[in-house]
């Protein structure tokens, strides 16, 4: 595990954009991701996003201490990026390209495509007290409140 960043700390220049082996075989691809040698963080909790409306939003939080890397399994998306400063808008359309994300940073998601599937690594489990979902606590937390 890398050394846990604070939260308050992180900027969209931590944000790293990973290319994934991909596999070619004669009847498909394969990608795997492998804890802690592939991505900066023991796999705690796999969890994905589908059957999520065009027009639906999701994320809309940040969280304390939770490392993600997000890939777009199947399909694509937009995921918008805030650090209390500056915003990054990232489109994942790739089974082989992961988003890291650090924790500390604001998420929102959007313009699933039809079959769009969010797959999420994360080094947590689920926890609620982990969330921020108030955006203004949200840039309180940023500025050390
Ligand atoms: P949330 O993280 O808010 O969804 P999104 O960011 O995709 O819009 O979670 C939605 C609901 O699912 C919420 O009630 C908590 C629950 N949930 C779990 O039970 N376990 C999990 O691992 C996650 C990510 C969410």
């Amino acid at each position: 595990m890398i050394e846990q960043i604070d939260g308050r700390n992180t900027r969209i220049k931590d944000v790293r954009e990973i290319k994934l082996k991909r596999i070619n075989l004669s009847n498909g691809a394969l990608t795997a991701i492998n804890s802690v040698s592939d991505i900066p963080f023991e796999i705690n909790r796999v969890y994905y996003l589908y059957d999520v409306p065009n027009n639906s939003d999701r994320g809309a939080h940040g969280h304390r201490e939770l490392y993600q890397l997000i890939v777009a399994a199947s399909g694509s998306f937009e995921i918008t990026l805030y650090d209390g400063h500056d915003s990054k808008k990232y489109v994942l359309r790739q089974p082989d390209e992961g988003l890291l994300i650090p924790p500390g940073l604001w998420r929102d998601l959007k313009n699933f495509s039809g079959g769009g599937i969010c797959l999420v690594l994360a080094s947590m489990l689920y926890s609620e007290d982990d969330y921020i979902r108030d955006f203004s606590q949200y840039e309180r937390f940023k500025k050390g409140n």
